[in-house]
């Protein structure tokens, strides 16, 4: 089962879920940092003050990566390292660390994916009023021009957002995310100012003749039951969560009426991309709520495997999804898979290794479900792991581990589980047995 000449072969991280160092070197603060002191919003009361340190550890995890054999590292850069306060010049030591994590890479041979937000907006700019406000595009974007300045000689690959659909509906909709608003409106906004600013940092980012493209979470939505309502409600789901992003990106046009759009907008976010980076985790499972600002539940039918989360493991939704966007949307951009993975309660044994054969077939099943659907003739060139270490979950907190790696927090030892070793040989075989 060979993988085409080429193909990359990564794993991923997020700022706020690995870094730590909170309040080092000026950094300023994140809604996520304000969030995770709300009682009761994060499980366990966790925060992301220390989470794996990987701000100080990062010369090793990158050995780690690199030794593993995977040949490509998607991080996020964390924008109140950069800009404190959300706007003004650059931090020269937010820049420095940063340069010193891509240096680390090229020295290890491992290709640096940028990703310049995931998450972590500067409280300043939330007190402003956050992605609700047209100005927080504008503001991204003069972020990702200071960003460009600094790496952009050797970073060739940059996503502008990741997973604007959570950013929008889990942090103004459903307010289970930061910064924790519950309005639907807001929520509305949110989304247009959230794909506005990656229209706006594409034109920032385009000098250097670099690699350009955007991360959505896509899911094939089924009805939980064959009852109308949950079949309306399945298709408002798909509406809601993916056809509201991918046809402004790649039609230049809104399923729905936005009031937040102005003329030219559409023309920024629908400017061509070098890449679609696409996240997969499961199908989604909708059925109809009678009352209550959701109108939709999204629930796992009984009797399939579960993750850690809850998700249902079904690794052919990935070869679902990756066809629909081909049929669904000429003129594609070739597409990487920025994320795929599992959190399972990994036991660590008596001799310190940790063993998970179900993570283990979690990857195996979703890297067949690829290879099919690149013999269907989609065109992927990539696939990342979520994630390299365990981290911080979000609103899960430590509780979910999704890494190939496992973190003791106590001690931040890493010990690279047995999928970890399994998804090296196939990086360096290009290739997954069968
Ligand atoms: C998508 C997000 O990008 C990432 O931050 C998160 O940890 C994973 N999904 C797992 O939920």
């Amino acid at each position: 089962m060979r993988f085409p000449d080429g193909f990359v072969w990564g794993a991923a991280t997020a700022a706020y879920q690995v870094e730590g160092a909170v309040d080092e070197d000026g950094r300023g603060p994140s809604i996520w940092d304000t969030f995770t002191r709300v009682p009761g919003a994060i499980a366990g009361g966790d925060t992301g003050d220390v989470a794996c340190d990987h701000y100080h550890r990062y010369p090793q995890d990158v050995d780690l990566l690199a030794g593993l054999g995977l040949g490509a590292y998607r991080f996020s850069i964390a924008w109140p390292r950069i800009q404190p306060d959300g706007r003004g010049p650059a931090s020269q030591k937010g820049l420095d660390h940063y340069r010193r994590v891509v240096d680390r890479l090229l020295e290890r041979g491992v290709t640096p994916y940028v990703t310049l937000y995931h998450w972590d907006l500067p409280q300043a700019l939330q007190d402003a009023g956050g992605w609700p406000e047209r100005d927080t595009a504008h503001r991204f974007a003069e972020y990702a021009a200071l960003v460009h300045d600094a790496l952009g000689d050797t970073v060739r690959h940059w996503t502008t957002i990741n997973e604007p659909k959570v950013a929008s509906h889990a942090g103004y909709g459903t307010g289970i995310h930061a910064p924790g608003v519950r309005d639907l409106a807001l929520r509305d906004r949110a989304v247009h100012h959230l794909l506005l600013g990656h229209g706006l940092a594409l034109q920032a980012l385009r000098p250097g003749g670099n690699t350009l493209g955007i991360t959505l979470d896509v899911s094939p939505v089924l009805p939980y039951s064959p009852d109308p309502q949950d079949v309306a409600a399945a298709r408002r789901v798909d509406v809601d969560s993916h056809r509201l992003f991918l046809d402004p990106l790649l039609t230049g046009r809104y399923p729905v009426a936005l009031d937040a759009v102005r003329d030219g907008d559409l023309d920024l976010i629908a400017a061509p991309v070098d890449f679609l980076g696409v996240n997969y985790y499961r199908r989604i499972y909708a059925r109809a709520v009678p009352h209550g600002a959701l109108r939709a539940e999204e629930l796992a039918p009984p009797g399939l495997p579960v993750t850690t989360v809850g998700w249902p493991v079904e690794p052919d939704g990935l070869r679902e999804v990756l066809v629909m966007l081909r049929d669904d949307y000429p003129g594609l951009p070739p597409l990487f898979v920025t994320e795929n993975g599992a959190a399972f309660p990994d036991v660590v044994a008596a001799d310190g290794s940790v063993d998970d054969p179900l993570r283990v077939d979690y990857l195996h099943g979703h890297l067949l479900a690829l290879r099919e659907a690149i013999s269907e003739g989609v065109d992927v060139r990539g696939y990342f792991v979520w994630t390299l270490l365990d981290n911080f979950e979000w609103a899960e907190g430590f509780a979910a581990r999704f890494g190939i790696v496992h973190v003791d927090y106590a001690d931040q030892r890493r010990v690279p589980k047995t999928s970890a070793r399994w998804l090296g040989r196939v990086a360096r075989d290009n290739a997954v047995p069968p």
